[in-house]
């Protein structure tokens, strides 16, 4: 036998042929086959798998073949350029986008296909589990690779698996032509980000046409209203493809949790125990009409905040505080009037300072005879840093000591619907009846805390793990400093019911309705406290029965 020597040159050569040609033939072979068949996933037809259930139970029925209307099933089949797969929470969205990505792989060789979701996390959370599951398609020769987070296919197709939080990443980090982008979660992206990956990205590439894209959804989230515009309210609710002003065609898939027959109890047992109506709609009927994914949907502009006015200062103050340094640190000042309403009247917001200039800013903030009774902060500041002190001895060492606001199990929540039953409307306080209102909320806002305002306003539901929790990824940290505070301060307002009319009383304090009094504040009657004057209302000369209400102008 001779051997044969090649030269190095040749025999690099030979080896770049012989690979050619195994890709060649594992392209060929994949092209045939049926990606689905090979991992075990057949697109959820409902009464084919209720009917193969019946029948393992041991009743004679025959299963049907797939009828081709349940939801999976049109999405699998959609062949318009961008395809939203959306509603309910539970109805196999995720997983059949997953599917989606790897029977493309196989049936376009050498396409590009990205998917994305808002977050890191999010990402690791829900699409490499599912991944997972099917072994990264190793079925299918699917190679996962964890630091390009891509997985490869032997006919040199690629899924990228990407995130996207800010309009930024949308331009910077998706580098290259993709044919095929998939979206979970289309909702929680910054609005536009979606539309300028596909602008900017989607194009063909050796001969592999575009398919455009598709996306999975919850309704609620930083885009629902651009979503709920381009995708349900355009087509009917799904009822018809639209073709948009690019010559585009554009499809809606309504999703309901009741679509998948793979849920068991417990999961429509927790969608009905939604309390929130709008969202139950929409998380369980997939309804996109009421929900906009906003926790406090009760907060008014006009009614929750008001421009300050100087409070008395014999009511007791008290702060919540919530650390940051990277991200935002909170502080917001509470008094609590004679009724245990709560006024929020000063805010601190914001990231990179340190410990101690942080107790240095809070001091600073508060007036010469401001007295804090108890400033409740993020159990967190009590942690241990290897050597450094806890936070909250450096703050105690600077002037401001604290107190622990008392995490746990569920205080998130139970914090949340403090804020709940703070933002209900009670009989209204002295001040706002001068105004001629007849109820005010128990919380009052001035608006001077824009930021507090600005969270309470846009915090958005959670879209996994607790439904009842807040989205942890939203800026939250004035929210939680609030919820520090009004957990401690206990359930709220006891009303003193009032018999006399509201109008009346502005009438006769001289003050015209809904005007706001500055440095007048209408209060209880009570001991003046020094360096307040007082106004109409009193107890007067001519009328020895005291009134229930005084005006009081600050010093
Ligand atoms: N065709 C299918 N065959 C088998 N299991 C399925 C099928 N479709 C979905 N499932 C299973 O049902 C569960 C819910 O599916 P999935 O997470 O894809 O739903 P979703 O609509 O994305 O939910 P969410 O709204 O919570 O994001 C998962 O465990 C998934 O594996
Ligand atoms: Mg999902
Ligand atoms: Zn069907
Ligand atoms: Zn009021």
């Amino acid at each position: 036998m001779t051997a044969i020597i090649l030269a190095p040159a040749e025999k690099l050569q030979r080896l770049r042929e012989l690979r050619a040609r195994k890709e060649a033939q594992e392209t060929e072979r994949l092209r045939n086959v049926d990606a689905f068949a090979v991992l075990g996933y057949e697109p959820t037809c409902k009464p084919r798998v209720l009917a193969r259930e019946a029948r393992d139970r041991g009743e004679d029925v025959e299963v049907p073949e797939p009828c081709g209307n349940c939801p999976q099933e049109r999405f699998h089949a959609a062949t318009e350029d961008s395809v939203l797969y959306g509603g309910a929470a539970g109805g196999g969205k995720t997983l059949s986008l997953i599917m989606e990505g790897v029977r493309a792989s196989i049936r376009h060789p050498g396409i590009r296909v990205l998917i994305l979701r808002r977050s890191y996390d999010e990402l690791a959370e829900s699409i490499y589990p599912e991944f997972q599951r099917i072994s990264w398609a190793s079925a299918l020769g699917g190679r996962w690779n964890k630091t390009e987070k891509e997985i490869t296919f032997p006919n040199r197709s690629v899924i990228r698996l990407r995130y996207m939080e800010s309009l930024d990443d949308a331009s910077r980090r998706q580098g290259g032509a993709y044919q095929l982008l998939l979206v979970d979660e289309l909702t929680l992206m910054p609005p536009g980000a979606v539309d300028v990956i596909a602008l900017e990205r989607l194009r063909s590439a050796h001969g592999v046409p575009v398919l455009g894209i598709r996306a999975a959804s919850n309704p609620g989230g930083a885009s629902h209203g651009e979503v709920r515009a381009a995708y349900i309210d355009a087509t009917d609710e799904g009822q018809k493809v639209i073709t948009d002003e690019h010559g585009l065609t554009r499809r809606f898939i309504p999703a309901r949790a009741t679509d998948n027959p793979y849920l068991d109890e417990a999961y429509y047992r927790r969608l009905d125990s939604i309390s929130d109506p709008a969202r139950r709609a929409a998380m369980r009927d997939g309804d996109w009409g009421q929900f906009s994914g906003q926790m406090f949907t009760q907060y008014r502009f006009d009614r929750h905040t008001m421009d300050p006015v100087t409070l008395p200062p014999e009511w007791s103050r008290y702060n919540g505080i919530d650390w940051g340094f990277a991200k935002p640190w909170a502080v917001l000042w509470g008094a609590v009037d004679e009724d245990g309403r709560v006024w929020i009247y000063r805010e601190i917001y914001e990231a990179q300072v340190g410990e101690t200039e942080q107790a240095a800013r809070i001091l600073a903030a508060e007036a010469g005879d401001e007295h804090v009774s108890v400033r409740w902060a993020d159990d967190a500041m009590w942690a241990t840093r290897g050597d450094a002190k806890p936070i909250s001895d450096v703050y105690a060492e600077n002037g401001v000591p604290l107190t622990e606001a008392g995490k746990g199990q569920g205080s998130r929540v139970a914090g949340w619907q403090r804020w709940h039953s703070y933002l209900a409307e009670g009989p209204a306080c002295p001040h706002h009846r001068a105004q001629g209102w007849e109820s005010c909320p128990k919380i009052h806002i001035f608006r001077t805390c824009e930021k507090l305002i600005f969270e309470l306003k846009n915090l958005p539901y959670a879209k996994t793990g607790n439904p009842e929790d807040a989205d942890t990824k939203a800026h939250d940290h004035a929210m939680d400093a609030g919820r520090y505070l009004l957990i401690n301060l206990g359930t709220g307002p006891e009303f003193t019911i009032l018999d006399t009319r509201p109008v009346p009383l502005a009438d006769e304090l001289g003050i015209p309705p809904y005007q706001p009094l500055g440095s007048q504040m209408v209060v209880r009657q009570q001991e003046a406290a020094e360096g307040w004057s007082w106004a109409d209302g009193g107890a007067s000369e001519e009328d020895d029965e005291p009134k229930p209400w005084m005006v009081r102008t600050s010093p």
